[in-house]
């Protein structure tokens, strides 16, 4: 009868260990690592579908993931995902999510103005300062529109950036992004206007300051988009992601493109109150077009001075994550915005440096 290829070894083995009493012991040594190599190639031969299919799907899921940075890099031919942002940012307009690689129809969809057109495009909510000013709010019923709002603020954070200590737990730095959702027990409390804007109410005092400050400089700012549930963020997430399957984008396209521009359910700063998506009366829209008008650049040059910052800057998205947003600004406190306006710093940079 034909040996197996497990008998033929250890006859092998044997037949040497028999020439030799020296050699009894490193045969069998040697008989035992060549068995243990048999079976485990034995059972990698009788399970080769399972592990087929178990490395194509890791294979797959890698590749699609939303969070994988080097490999849509790599995908793009750029060594590193910084240079893929900053070649994006100098040499042209287009959006990040029109460079990765996508079927052509789904390339057609993810056209510039498609994909960074408004979060909340399907949202019909703009309150301008009067519509605020012109209501109590219920935090405070007696509140009275703050004519003086402009003269009685400081203006800009005490100190140099040297001189001003951050700590990790004020309310005001929480960091929420994709990696970092709202902490569990993160408590605050909403302020209400009559019209329906809500946001955190420690930041209702900056914000109609800064509103102030703009039309006193002859712009009217338009809130959009302030608070939203949690509820109100998933939906806004997952009609995108139908919107672009709709136009013939697989599932995991979707997912990607929606995921640069709207923060997955949970992990939104609009779920706190401590973001506002802001424009104008000129300019309503939420676009990277605002950047252009003068009400965007009065932001991007002021907000800092009322605590705000441009939590999504142009060259910056390969650490946000998201794309270049002019429009959402995020309250950090007077003293963290001027720190991370002078310095340049995101807020996970900012976080990163300081906390
Ligand atoms: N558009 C921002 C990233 C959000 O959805 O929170
Ligand atoms: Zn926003």
């Amino acid at each position: 009868m034909k040996k197996t290829f497990r008998q033929k070894i250890i006859t092998y083995f044997t037949d040497a260990a028999k020439k030799s009493r020296l050699l009894k012991y490193p045969c069998l040594a040697g008989m035992s690592v060549a068995l243990v190599f048999y079976y485990i190639g034995m059972h990698f031969l009788n399970n080769g579908k399972r592990y087929a299919s178990m490395l194509f799907v890791a294979v797959f899921f890698m590749s699609s993931c939303s969070f994988s940075f080097a490999v849509f890099a790599e995908r793009t031919g750029f060594s590193s995902a910084q240079e893929t942002y900053s070649a994006i940012v100098e040499t042209s307009d287009v959006s990040l999510a029109e460079v990765e690689p996508v079927n052509p129809e789904v390339e057609e969809i993810l056209e510039e103005g498609n994909v960074v057109s408004s979060e909340h495009d399907v949202e019909a909510e703009t309150y301008t300062l009067d519509d605020l000013l012109a209501q109590h709010h219920e935090h405070d019923p007696n509140a009275e529109p703050h004519e003086d709002y402009v003269q009685t603020a400081s203006k800009t954070g005490a100190g140099t950036d040297a001189e001003r200590t951050f700590d990790s737990s004020d309310w005001s730095l929480v960091l929420i992004n994709k990696q970092h959702p709202i902490p569990d027990d993160y408590d605050f409390k909403l302020g209400t206007f009559k019209s329906g804007m809500r946001c955190d109410e420690r930041v209702i005092e900056d914000l109609l300051l800064m509103m102030q400050a703009a039309k006193n400089d002859g712009l009217n700012l338009v809130v959009r988009s302030p608070y939203r549930t949690s509820d109100h963020q998933e939906d806004n997430f997952n009609d995108r992601i139908k919107s672009y399957m709709r136009q013939g984008a697989s599932y995991m396209e979707a997912y990607k493109a929606t995921s640069t521009v709207i923060t997955v359910p949970g992990c939104s700063e609009h779920e706190v109150g401590l973001a506002l998506d802001i424009t104008s009366d000129t300019y309503i829209p939420l676009q990277q077009g605002f950047a252009e008008t003068k009400e965007g650049k009065w932001l991007e040059e002021h907000s800092h001075e009322y605590g705000f910052i441009l939590r999504y800057p142009s060259g910056k998205e390969y650490i946000t994550g998201i794309e270049y947003e002019p429009w959402h600004f995020r309250y950090v406190g007077r003293e963290a915005a001027a720190t991370m306006k002078n310095e340049g710093l995101c807020l996970e940079e900012f976080w990163d440096k300081y906390l």
